[in-house]
């Protein structure tokens, strides 16, 4: 069965569209069938495959305002196994009429329910904000994974959007489960980031991704390159952590098959 993977923080920069692009064409690579949606209205996800403005047909924008089916708005890439759905640049005027209405906290579950089966993950890059859009993402997906950039204000602004979370769990989505918080833009060899890491494995307490995402200029160049980093260079650290990344998620999911009862409800407790 299909799992929807929301990839959201408030923050803007933090590594949530690298991490979409690259832990897709991951999962891509491994021979998972993966679609990735691109819910900020900046359309970066479209640059990142290196499509341009008007290489565009129909995306998310078509999808909200005039009811385009998924199927019509879903893109190839240069993997047999990766598709996407582009946002198209669309105003705050749109995303405000078009969020309106009935059922409008529904519309992308919804409209992705045609298609939810047909992949074996679904990934879904938010803006870096708690609107519409990332709530409308938060409660098509199955689980979320969160991106911290490794810096020394790390979790500032982290308990507003646990908060927000846990409200949208009770009302809208009971079974949002956590895949983990991701570190992103690591330096190891940095005493400040390992201090970060200390404190933010410390904070949420098993929650955090084993695997960590370095600062590399091949995750850098993925909209310069409009291919993934596995693409661009598959043995460069930044394509291998994601790959990691890839084979950490694989594994949680083993160990939960495994279990005849798995416990992650405390995990977004
Ligand atoms: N691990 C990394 N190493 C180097 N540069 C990175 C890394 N992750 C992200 N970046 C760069 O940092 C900037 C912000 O990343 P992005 O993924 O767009 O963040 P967000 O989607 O959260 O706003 C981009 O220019 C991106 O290329
Ligand atoms: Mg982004």
């Amino acid at each position: 069965m299909g799992e929807i993977i929301a990839i959201a923080s408030q923050k803007g920069g933090v590594g949530k569209t690298t991490t979409s692009v690259n832990l897709s064409a991951s999962f891509a690579q491994l021979g998972y069938k993966t679609l990735l949606i691109d819910m900020d209205p900046q359309g970066s996800v479209a640059t990142s495959f290196g499509y341009g403005r008007y290489d565009i047909r129909n995306g998310v924008l078509e999808m909200f305002t005039k009811d385009v089916p998924v199927q019509e708005c879903i893109h190839p890439t240069e993997m047999d196994l990766f598709h996407f759905i582009p946002s198209n640049v669309w105003s705050d005027e749109v995303d405000k009429r078009s969020l309106m209405g009935a059922a409008a906290e529904f519309k992308l579950k919804n409209a992705l329910a045609p298609i939810k089966n047909l992949y074996d993950y679904i990934l879904i890059d938010c803006p870096p904000s708690l609107g519409n859009l990332t709530f409308n993402a938060l409660i098509a997906a199955d689980s979320l994974i969160v991106p911290i950039q490794c810096e020394y204000y790390a979790l500032k602004a982290l308990g507003r959007f646990l908060k927000m979370t846990r409200s949208l769990k009770t009302e809208y989505n009971p079974d949002l489960r956590y895949r983990g918080f991701l570190l992103t833009m690591v330096d190891t060899r940095n005493n400040l980031s390992k201090r970060v890491i200390n404190k933010v494995r410390y904070t949420l307490q098993g929650l955090v991704f084993d695997t960590m995402i370095p600062r590399n200029i091949r995750l850098a160049e993925v909209p310069y390159y409009g291919k993934p980093a596995v693409m661009i260079d598959k043995n460069s650290k930044g394509a291998q952590s994601y790959l990691a990344l890839a084979r950490e998620i694989l594994e949680q999911d083993a160990r939960q098959d495994d279990t005849s009862k798995p416990n992650t409800e405390s995990a977004a407790a």
